[in-house]
């Protein structure tokens, strides 16, 4: 039923539309709002000891990966459990430092990932406890673990993956928040705070799809671009790779990310008038680091286009363009600031006469090494 297109053109911007939908089904049952706590049963959490729990080890591919990422800041801010995040292509081949005090938490989209299936494998036989986050049904790494959370998201057919990827984000901040309240870190106000928050994701994402024909406008700008260097800090550099990952997948511009703060260890000789960059640059505590980069790509000559919260006049003042985000807490920034970016993509992609849904040499889901 829903590999049906509908009134969308291509099955990605029918995914990205649904992310209303799919954040609220993600959230759904789950948050309990007369107790204000998260339940998540298909988790088996009640079996982690976390005075003995080391740490946790995500393992994932592609944009699984950038998700983790993001989940590193989440559990270690909230939860304060320390957090690595591995290429799961990287850790199968490694002799990592894994024991039964640990965790590892795989994501998937398909569950089916070879190199994510093998990373979660090698975890297990070296004793550790086995999670995943996984958004197809009954798949392998759902069935293979000791506790998994459904995304949810529903079926997602274009190769660039879009609900797949907000719906885990949400998916890490309800765990951390879960974790952090079964080792006693949180007074009720502080969960109901956390729990507030996250409540708001839905109609977030709602408002940056309604500014659909603004991002459009400045998608007809740099169709044509040949490179476009994406940078970020803090939660939201892996929004920069994200960014980047989905520009390049699906219109095959060469598209680069960089942890803001190394552009001056390299990337800098890059910038002049045909590389433009693209600033995540929300309200949050990397804010004025962040404008200091910008400022320093203008002076080499660069265009910049930043992705910036709503009423921030100095970023407006500073960038050639702006994709304009609601205000959001910091911790959900995330979420918000990869729609335009998402939409973005789609529509330099579709402009360039592109098969968005069916990139060349890229698979949905990479069952082979
Ligand atoms: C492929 C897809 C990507 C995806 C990655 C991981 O490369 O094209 O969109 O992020 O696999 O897939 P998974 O199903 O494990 O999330």
């Amino acid at each position: 039923v829903s590999a049906v297109k509908g009134n969308y053109r291509h099955f990605m911007q029918k995914e990205i539309h649904e992310q209303v939908r799919s954040l609220t089904e993600t959230m759904a049952g789950r948050i309990d709002f007369q107790h204000n706590s998260i339940l998540i049963p298909t988790l088996n959490i009640d079996e982690v000891d976390f005075d003995q729990l080391k740490g946790i080890k995500i393992v994932a591919c592609g944009t699984a990966w950038h998700a983790g990422q993001v989940g590193k800041y989440l559990i270690e801010e909230i939860a304060k459990i320390p957090v690595e995040v591995d290429i799961a292509s990287e850790f199968r081949y490694r002799d990592p430092l894994v024991d039964k005090n640990h965790i590892i938490l795989a994501i998937s989209q398909s569950g089916e990932t070879a190199d994510t299936l093998a990373a979660m494998e090698e975890g297990r036989k070296k004793g550790a406890r086995v999670w995943s986050i996984v958004n197809a049904i009954g798949s392998q790494a759902m069935r293979l673990t000791d506790g998994y959370i459904s995304m949810q998201a529903g079926p997602e057919i274009g190769v660039a993956s879009t609900k797949a990827f907000t719906a885990p984000l949400v998916d890490l901040y309800l765990l951390a928040v879960m974790m952090a309240d079964k080792k006693g870190l949180l007074s009720a106000q502080e969960r109901s705070q956390y729990i507030a928050e996250i409540s708001k994701v839905p109609d977030l994402v709602g408002t940056c799809l309604d500014r659909e024909n603004q991002v459009r406008e400045i998608a007809a700008k740099y169709k044509d671009t040949e490179h476009m260097l994406y940078l970020g800090r803090g939660i939201n550099m892996p929004i920069a790779y994200e960014g980047a990952l989905k520009l390049k997948e699906i219109s095959y511009i060469h598209a680069e990310a960089y942890p803001a703060g190394e552009m001056k260890h390299g990337p800098i000789a890059l910038i002049d008038e045909d590389m433009p960059v693209m600033a995540i640059l929300p309200h949050d505590q990397w804010y004025e680091k962040m404008i200091s980069q910008v400022e320093q790509a203008k002076a080499r000559g660069g265009k910049v286009i930043v992705v910036a919260t709503d009423g921030d006049t100095l970023a407006s003042s500073l960038a050639d363009d702006v994709l304009w985000i609601p205000e959001a807490f910091w911790m959900v920034n995330p979420v918000v600031a990869v729609l335009p970016l998402q939409i973005l993509a789609y529509h330099i992609a579709a402009m360039r006469g592109l098969d968005v849904d069916q990139p060349r040499n890229l698979a949905k889901s990479v069952t082979v090494e």
